[in-house]
């Protein structure tokens, strides 16, 4: 069965997932053996994280290893004329510099900014065009800032206006329409009783991962005729190997197998390693040339700043009209982003806007204003996170127009289908998730904006619905072999902290009807099945339907007890007749502030989340992805802010002394509610996508609450003292 579609369905008692009665179950209930889904199973490489012995990227064990230093660009835009090399010749342990005189060529412009030391043209500030290679990292360093790069500027342009006539609107976001409309718009703002039309900014935002990015390179040259005998190893930081294989081997004239990549553990990516950035090509060439020695690059917080892709900075333009009811007439979404002529990634702000309420009139469009700015990229809830922002605080000042409560103007709003496609929901639990968290929040209590307080301290609560899509599907394969006694999960997943080690286990334990104790994983390198990345937070689900399908496949062949050696692949694919489902995780998140009429200090005392998001594989770390998201966007919220130098075309708080992030006393009280909800929609698990939902929501609700603490309204992120005050001067 599945929870009622029906947008009034109260919420029910949470029952445990392997009660769920599912076509699936039949397969894995033998013996009335304790189901491993569901159950709060400790994370797997705990210890080995906690006593520093799991392998990072710069940790793996090579032999005689030379250090890589990157040289960046020290112009906006324009060429190099002059590259003078000898001061940096003359340090100590110097190996070798590379230049984009002598380089090794590259073969495929698989990717623009890996295009690296191809040529005099540099793109942006703080672009890779040289690299040292030495003894030391030190002498690596003090080489590459010896080096003389010298050249002819251009003008550049790096100053982001949302109101740039030059703004393009590009006609694909993300495999679906950039601009779409429904109805008849102006018709529907013209009836419009109630009208909002605002504007809501976010500044860049960097992932600021604790693993920085990292890679040690190894080319293995065979001496012969044979080219395939030629190898690249890079121990990496990465999101999963995919997207190196596809983009890498052709960059570097390799056949896909040529490349290995090799990543078991990541401290973070939030959508920053997804891709390989530039210094992941500068070490692949500086290990051709320096063969057979390894390579290591680590690079600094500085140099994260400037080269491994940023939220971009953008503003959204909201136009809501509602009648007289506060039923929306009409619907209008311009998102405006910052992109970079070299290359660009225009993020699905609008995206979450085309179906989260009813109205017969809609337009949505996506723009871009192009600058000589390094690369953006996704990063955590890509576009879903400064839409919705825009969305649902614009939703909170209809509310409070109107005199009607946030909360009921949601439901006055609910679709009955997906208001983009017309197709029934897979399942929607916005509204349980809405009246759930109303009780647990105590929302009665809330009062007109400016009334509670509490000494020098107002006090406000608010609420923003929140959601996340389900993403592409690309096709996927995993391996489960019996060897040893034990079963091995083998499929290019990854975990990037968020615990896949740990619930893969749990499905193929499930799927096999073994404890969980019994399941390895071997993920997170090349030369295992094919498989997605951890990204979209779609991993565990689309992941789960190859493993499931793996397991079968295996018990099947060789019965419940496989001889050793025995091994089954199979595809994971969504389950037939997904794609007539509209298919989105939903929930609504509360805040509670206090504002000081001192300081105008914001401080979060509250934050709670209540998600609808299928089966939970894992209470312990699901619930960890959603305190990890709504931490995440708290920061974004209050604190985290960039400052462009106009001149430079560079952010000058390039460090985290300076680009200020949440700490542990930012943070009060967390809490996370997931209700009963089974999508068989999604894959084999009835589980959906979590950690990126855990952030959408979270700065329009913490905005929202500031509005009703204070009756001021701010709709630029970060909610500084500053931006306070100013708004009330
Ligand atoms: Mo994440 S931005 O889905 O890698």
């Amino acid at each position: 069965m599945s929870i009622s579609t029906s947008t009034d369905a109260p919420a029910r008692p949470q029952t445990r997932p392997d009660e769920t009665e599912t076509p699936e179950r039949t397969n894995e209930a033998r013996a009335g053996r304790e189901k491993s889904v569901g159950t709060p199973v400790r994370r797997v490489d705990g210890p080995l994280k906690v006593t520093g012995t799991a392998p990072y990227a710069y940790e793996h064990g090579v032999e005689n290893p030379c250090y890589l230093w990157p040289v960046p660009a020290p112009i906006t835009k324009g060429r190099i004329v002059r590259i003078d090399t000898d001061a940096a010749r003359a340090v100590p342990g110097v190996l070798h510099i590379l230049t984009h005189e002598d380089s090794p060529r590259l073969a495929v412009k698989s990717d623009p900014a890996l295009w690296i030391l191809q040529g005099p043209q540099i793109a942006h500030r703080g672009q890779i065009v040289g690299g040292v290679i030495a003894e030391t990292p030190e002498a690596a360093r003090e080489a590459a800032e010896l080096v003389e790069v010298i050249c002819e500027e251009e003008r550049a342009k790096v100053e982001f206006d949302p109101h740039d006539p030059e703004a393009e609107s590009p006609r694909i976001v993300l495999m679906k329409r950039g601009t779409e409309s429904k109805g008849d718009l102006d018709e529907g703002w013209r009836e419009a009783v109630h009208r909002i039309d605002q504007e809501y900014a976010n500044p860049t935002h960097f992932h600021a991962q604790m693993e920085p990015h990292a890679v040690i390179a190894v080319w293995h040259d065979v001496d012969g005729f044979d080219p395939r005998a030629t190898r690249l190893t890079l121990f990496d930081t990465n999101q999963g190997p995919i997207i190196h294989r596809a983009l890498l081997p052709p960059l570097l004239g390799l056949l896909p197998n040529q490349l290995e990549v090799i990543s078991p553990y990541v401290g973070g990516g939030f959508g920053g390693k997804a891709f390989p950035h530039p210094h992941i090509a500068l070490a692949a060439m500086a290990a051709k040339v320096i063969s057979p020695r390894p390579v290591k690059l680590a690079l600094t917080r500085q140099q994260m700043f400037q080269s491994v892709g940023h939220r971009p900075e953008a503003s959204q333009r909201i136009r809501l009209g509602a009648d007289r009811n506060g039923r929306l007439t009409a619907i209008e979404h311009i998102s405006t982003q910052a992109a970079s002529r070299l290359k660009r990634n225009v993020d699905q702000s609008c995206f979450a806007t085309r179906m989260m309420y009813a109205t017969p009139n809609r337009r949505t469009e996506h723009r871009a204003v192009m600058l000589d700015l390094p690369p953006e990229t996704w990063m955590r809830a890509p576009g879903d996170f400064n839409g919705m922002f825009a969305l649902e605080t614009a939703m909170d000042e209809l509310a409070h127009q109107l005199g009607v409560d946030p909360i009921e103007l949601r439901l006055r709003n609910e679709p009955d289908v997906d208001p983009e496609t017309e197709k029934p929901w897979s399942t929607r639990a916005l509204v349980p998730a809405l009246k759930r968290g109303s009780e647990l929040f105590d929302w009665g209590r809330r009062q007109d904006p400016g009334t509670l307080r509490e000494g020098e301290w107002l006090i406000g609560i608010g609420v923003a619905s929140t959601c996340f899509p389900n993403q592409h599907v690309a096709s996927l394969f995993a391996r489960i072999t019996h060897t040893g006694g034990k079963y091995v999960v083998q499929m290019q997943a990854s975990d990037i902290g968020t615990g896949a080690h740990t619930v893969l286990r749990q499905i193929a334990a499930d799927a096999l009807d073994v404890p969980v104790e019994q399941v390895e994983t071997d993920i997170g390198r090349t030369g295992t099945p094919m498989a997605i990345m951890a990204g979209g937070s779609q991993g565990t689900y689309e992941w789960g339907n190859a493993i499931v399908a793996a397991c079968e496949k295996l018990r099947r062949k060789h019965g419940d007890n496989p001889p050793d050696g025995a091994s089954a692949r199979a595809q994971g694919r969504p389950p037939r007749g997904a794609s007539k489902y509209s298919r989105h995780a939903f929930g609504a998140q509360f805040a509670e502030v206090a504002v000081s009429s001192v300081t105008s200090e914001v401080r979060v005392r509250r934050l709670l989340g209540v998600y609808g998001a299928g089966t939970i594989i894992n209470p312990l770390t699901a619930r960890s992805q959603m305190v990890g998201g709504m931490t995440m966007a708290l920061s974004a919220a209050l604190f985290e802010e960039s400052y462009h130098d106009p001149r430079f075309g560079k952010v000058m708080n390039h460090d985290l002394a300076s680009y200020h992030i949440a700490a542990h006393a930012d943070i009060g009280e967390l809490e996370v509610e997931f209700l009963p909800e089974y999508d068989k929609w999604f894959g084999a698990k009835g589980s959906k996508g979590i950690g990126e939902m855990a952030m959408v929501g979270t700065p329009a609700a913490i905005g929202n609450a500031i509005f009703n603490a204070t009756g001021i309204r701010l709709r630029d992120t970060p909610f500084t003292p500053a931006s306070l005050i100013e708004a009330t001067s």
